[in-house]
């Protein structure tokens, strides 16, 4: 059993040895999302920042999970360290980020990556590389010498979470699994068996 009375603060423990110790994307978690006809669908996406009020992650609202979380808001991700036989399972409702924090965190974003969130319409059939490489073309004349601005298409989310579950790999199977659920605005944590 972790000692720490709620989930964040034994996330952000266990995620700060996983930067230390994972050779590359300590941040990538697999989303995994149900679309209105109740089929699933999982994807990796990168984690940009969890503290008590969600965890954050960014992406095309054109895109399939953005359709299944404005149909369905309840997702779950899990993280995987395998250099510390770790896993993390998150839970809860999603809620789009506000205008202001996309912001915020697109003018962050490496200037290919901005010109690219333009030019990539994320799921759609595309007919060629070239037509891709086209687009890019096309927007990087569009901002150039510019600001690129955040497009209307591409935000980001946060997930509220309401379970948590940290997995540590343990000899012969015998894993240690701690359960955090939110009940009632209180974190209650148990052990499952592994
Ligand atoms: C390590 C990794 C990180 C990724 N991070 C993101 C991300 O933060 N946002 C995103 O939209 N797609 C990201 N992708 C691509 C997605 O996995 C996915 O292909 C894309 O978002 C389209 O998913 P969808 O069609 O299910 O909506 C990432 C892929 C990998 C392998």
């Amino acid at each position: 059993m972790l000692s720490f009375q709620e989930p964040f603060s034994a996330f952000s423990h266990w995620y700060a040895e996983a930067v230390r110790s994972e050779p590359s994307e300590p941040d990538a978690m697999a989303l995994a999302t149900v679309d209105a006809s109740g089929r699933p669908s999982v994807r990796m996406v990168l984690m940009k920042g969890m503290n008590e009020d969600g965890l954050t992650f960014y992406t095309n609202l054109g895109s399939r999970k953005a359709a299944a979380l404005d149909l369905n808001r309840f997702a779950s991700v899990v993280f995987h360290w395998r250099s510390l036989q770790r896993q993390v399972v998150v839970e809860g409702a999603v809620e789009p980020v506000m205008p202001f924090e996309a912001d915020e965190y697109f003018r962050s974003r490496p200037r290919g990556s901005q010109v690219g969130a333009w030019a990539s319409d994320q799921g759609k059939v595309l007919g060629s590389r070239l037509e891709l490489e086209q687009r890019v073309t096309e927007y990087e004349r569009k901002f150039e010498g510019a600001e690129v601005p955040r497009p209307p298409h591409w935000s980001g989310f946060r997930m509220v979470p309401d379970r948590f579950e940290f997995w540590q790999g343990m000899a012969s199977r015998l894993h240690v699994r701690t359960e955090y659920r939110r009940v009632d605005g209180a974190w209650e944590a148990v052990t499952l068996f592994p």
